[in-house]
């Protein structure tokens, strides 16, 4: 058997294509390692969204050179910097043998074969997104109670900050029932959770059985008829994408778990409008007082980026006063990155790099203060986990709240691939402790 290690940086997204990946190599021999060092072959599954993710993969390329000066090793990079960068890689680090794009790694096995013929170095980043997903195994052979599965790609809306619409190209949607198979074979491997992936998911329109442009909410609802599938999610939305039949599903559909990662990136309408977003502070503000009427205890996230050119006090301010009005259990925020080729990085005024980390730091304690109190509220509450895999200690399980948080429970090994109610005794970080609740108790709570 040969060895394949596969790092994947960035989103979920890479995350999805890496188990492809490795999929599409199996029948060619390759069977998954843990470190490089083992590997015959390593794929670096990369991320370009901002400059420090694309130095990390550089950082890892020059590791990968010394081991590949003591014995063979075949190294890729896929992902967005190969899209990005494409050839540049191969002069800036000549032991890289093939260069991979997100819509053209279904071509990997070609690839792998014609260096092994030839020798030379391999290049691939067309955008035939068509191609890829009738192309890659049908039969996933992953298995796992929660799985991702990638609905739609790419992305239209040309933020003024974002390298996405051109590393992974123009909006394409799967069709229903491609996605309604891959759905069906995960819940048939042991998915009892799915989370459909895309860079602009509630964008999403796929061709229906009908032949007509069927909406995310649709498909949503199509899958929640599907046996055995107890809890969907999807990620990453954009608001202005926050159709009305979107919003009344997280009302209607029982799977839909009630935690939504909606980035707006600022709260000031004139940094909105800069970012090209398409709506303002208000519109967003509305669009969450929509979602919580329909699903009175949904939790949200976003992403916001601090220092944005042009940023003053003020917009900053907006930001922070949205924050508050909002109320968030999880936030990601970062710090204002120029990416060569958009338009951003060229103009306005860029904002010098101390005040962007003091904004950075502002706002992360305010987006803390808000994670901890969420998660204090957690203490005490009976919530339905969906238990993953076995915990460090003997019959303890860890399993996921309807909030994504990961909850420990002792003496629940057994329940594996199952959801049962857990009272919440304790909460942490990054993680809950809860027990199991006996079903007299449930009876009298419910
Ligand atoms: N600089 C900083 N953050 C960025 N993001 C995207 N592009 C940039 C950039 N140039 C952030 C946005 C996006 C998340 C995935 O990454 O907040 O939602
Ligand atoms: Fe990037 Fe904006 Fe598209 Fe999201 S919506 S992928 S931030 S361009």
């Amino acid at each position: 058997m040969k060895k394949l290690f596969v790092k994947t940086y960035g989103c979920q997204m890479n995350v999805y294509d890496s188990a492809r990946m490795t999929e599409l190599l199996a029948p060619l021999g390759y069977g998954p390692v843990a470190a490089p060092e083992e590997a015959d072959m390593v794929i670096l599954n990369t991320c370009h969204i901002r400059e420090k993710a694309v130095e990390k993969v550089y950082s890892e390329l020059g590791r990968l050179k010394q081991i590949k000066q003591t014995r063979p090793l075949t190294i890729a990079v896929a992902g967005c910097v190969a899209q990005a960068e494409g050839a540049e890689i191969i002069r800036r680090a000549p032991q890289v043998d093939i260069v991979v794009g997100p819509q053209s790694y279904h071509r990997l096995p070609e690839m792998i074969a014609k260096i092994a013929r030839a020798g030379g170095h391999a290049l691939e980043t067309d955008f035939p997104a068509l191609e890829k997903f009738d192309v890659l195994p049908k039969d996933s052979s992953a298995s796992g109670v929660t799985a991702f599965l990638t609905v739609q790609e790419g992305c239209d809306k040309f933020c003024t900050f974002c390298v996405v619409p051109y590393t992974r190209g123009a909006e394409y949607s799967r069709s229903v029932a491609q996605v309604e198979d891959e759905a069906r074979n995960l819940v048939a491997r042991g998915a009892r959770e799915i989370t459909l992936l895309g860079q602009n998911v509630n964008a999403y329109r796929g061709e229906g059985p009908d032949g007509k442009d069927w909406s995310l909410a649709r498909l949503l609802d199509r899958l929640s008829r599907i046996a055995g599938l107890a809890r969907l999610r999807y990620t990453t939305s954009h608001p202005r994408d926050m159709g009305d039949d979107l919003i009344a599903a997280h009302g209607d559909l029982e799977a839909l778990m009630p935690f939504l990662h909606l980035p707006v990136q600022s709260g000031s309408d004139k940094v909105l409008a800069a970012m090209n977003r398409g709506h303002t502070a208000d519109d967003y503000r509305r669009i969450v007082a929509g979602i919580r009427a329909a699903r009175p205890d949904i939790a949200l996230s976003s992403d916001f980026i601090v220092g944005f050119p042009g940023e003053s006090d003020k917009d900053f301010d907006d930001t922070l006063a949205l924050v508050r009005d909002v109320g968030y259990a999880g936030a990601f925020s970062f710090k204002y990155s120029p990416r060569p080729g958009t338009p951003a990085a060229a103009g306005g005024k860029q904002i010098p790099a101390e005040v962007k980390d003091a904004r950075l730091q502002a706002l992360n304690a305010l987006l803390l203060r808000q994670q901890e109190a969420f998660r204090d509220a957690c203490r005490g509450r009976l919530m339905d986990v969906l238990f993953e895999k076995p915990g460090r200690q003997a019959g303890q399980a860890i399993g996921r709240s309807p909030y994504l948080q990961p909850v420990h429970v002792e003496d629940a090994a057994a329940l594996i691939g199952g959801i049962h109610p857990v009272r919440i005794d304790a909460s942490f970080p990054n993680s809950l402790k809860g027990s199991l609740v006996s079903s007299r108790e449930k009876v009298l709570t419910h």
